[in-house]
């Protein structure tokens, strides 16, 4: 098998290139499919309140020190460990990255798959004319049908290869520094037209009121979870992504861009989402089928809801695959690297294998659904490994890994890329990854899976 050679490897161009990119894995279904639903199975408020807390104080120091690994090694996330930390058992992290990468995108892509319905049915104006009701209807009708939903995800991770392949940079750089924006903007409409839905209030309530009784330590575990989701880290995404940036860029006020672009957009998908739960009376805790269900009735109180819905769901597609793109890189940038499989054959084994998993996780909402642990389909098991196991277990490793064994020189060395920036706040920074950030994600973590009691 062919070395792969480490002086061709690919770059990003730009600085917001660097951001849309980081951006556009950030941004995705984990804002506007996953935020507003785990919000609503764990209360609102509060949760909300303790998720602003986990992405400041845990999220965002993750974030840089992802950055600043991958960019001071110039590797994938196997071969970052590996090349800091010689003859030691580092690289393991490495491993787990790839594995969660496995995991999250095989269950992405079955959501990725009712975008692009929607995006069909969008189009054929399958809306129209139906009540709440009505919609549940279509929607559970569809996901839980084999044939359909299975299409739709070999054709979403088709896609995904197809553009990852095509090299990154050129595809994805190009794509989200123009669709992000818009993206935004389409959030803000539908933002004004939940706002001024009858009742809008009570969902603005249920969203921004902290009621703290319905808080238990599960719902904590809930919200570092969605933090490192959304976020894209844990896993090394944004190692590998933090490997392609510039030697002169400013690593600390990208994370902190990143960190906010992600917040914002999650905060304002669910104040499009919370009053038309609460006008067209659904459950908050409707689970993985609240927007696919809320959004195409608010659409219809829109004038030219056809439009906007067809734009909306396209713009969707849109964020998860900039997000899926992210994740498969991960294990394709390690294929070609580590094991010198070369891009196109690394990334055609990379995408079979996460799509055969994928459609059982499809399935679980229909013919499979009668397999579950612990009362979980496969679908939320590998969602619940993945973002409540593996990527808090992998960030705790990642802030040791950066605060006790690459040490404050060398983080100052990456951070000041060489002396050109000053470097604000390396103290607390410092604190933050080799004890706050790691005494947290323990401590919630133990206490959310139940091995620890308070
Ligand atoms: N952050 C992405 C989203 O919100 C999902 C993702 C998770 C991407 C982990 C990469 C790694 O949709």
């Amino acid at each position: 098998m062919a070395k792969f050679d480490f002086s061709k490897r690919d770059s990003f161009g730009t600085k917001f290139g660097v951001i849309a990119a980081a951006a556009g894995s950030a941004v995705g279904l984990g804002n506007i499919w996953r935020f507003p639903y785990v919000a609503g199975e764990n209360g609102g408020g509060a949760f909300l309140l303790v998720y602003l807390l986990f992405i400041i104080a845990i999220g965002i120091p993750v974030m840089l020190s992802e950055f600043t690994i991958g960019r001071s090694a110039q590797r994938n996330v196997f071969g970052s460990f590996k090349r800091l930390a010689p003859g030691t058992y580092w690289y393991l992290i490495g491993l787990l990255g790839v594995v969660a990468a496995f995991i999250i995108l095989s269950f992405y892509s079955t959501v990725a798959s009712w975008t692009l319905e929607y995006i069909y049915k969008a189009a054929a104006d399958s809306f129209s004319g139906k009540t709440a009701q009505e919609l549940t209807h279509m929607f559970v009708g569809f996901k839980s049908a084999t044939f359909r939903p299975i299409i739709w995800q070999i054709v979403f991770m088709g896609l995904t290869a197809w553009i990852v392949l095509s090299g990154v940079k050129r595809g994805i750089e190009k794509y989200a520094k123009i669709l992000m924006p818009v993206l935004l903007l389409l959030i803000l409409v539908l933002d004004i037209r939940a706002v001024t839905l009858d009742d809008a209030g009570k969902g603005l309530e249920f969203l921004f009121q902290p009621n703290f009784a319905k808080l238990n330590t599960s719902s904590v575990l809930a919200a570092l979870g969605q933090a490192f989701f959304s976020l894209s880290i844990g896993m090394g995404t944004l190692i590998t992504y933090g490997s392609y940036i510039n030697k002169r860029e400013n690593l600390a006020s990208t994370a902190i861009s990143v960190s906010a672009a992600d917040t914002i957009i999650a905060i304002l998908a669910g104040v499009a989402i919370f009053p038309a739960v609460f006008a067209f009376g659904i459950e908050p805790e409707a689970g993985p089928d609240l927007i696919f269900r809320t959004l195409p009735a608010i659409f219809q109180k829109l004038p030219g809801g056809y439009f906007f819905s067809l734009l909306f769901f396209i713009l969707l597609g849109v964020a998860a695959l900039t997000s899926s793109i992210s994740v498969l890189e991960v294990v394709v940038a390690y294929f070609s690297e580590e094991l010198g499989i070369s891009r196109k054959p690394a990334t055609i084994v990379a995408a079979i294998g996460i799509t055969a998993l994928g459609t059982l996780s499809t399935m679980s909402w229909g013919a499979l659904d009668h397999i579950s642990l612990f009362g979980n389909k496969i679908f939320d098991m590998l969602d619940f490994a993945a973002s409540n196991i593996l990527l808090p277990i992998g960030g705790l490793f990642i802030v040791i890994f950066l605060g006790w064994f690459f040490g404050r020189e060398r983080i100052r060395k990456e951070l000041s890329s060489e002396g050109l920036f000053k470097v604000n706040l390396l103290q607390v920074f410092m604190l933050i990854v080799k004890f706050l950030a790691p005494i947290a994600i323990a401590l919630v973590f133990l206490n959310g899976i139940g091995l620890l009691n308070f």
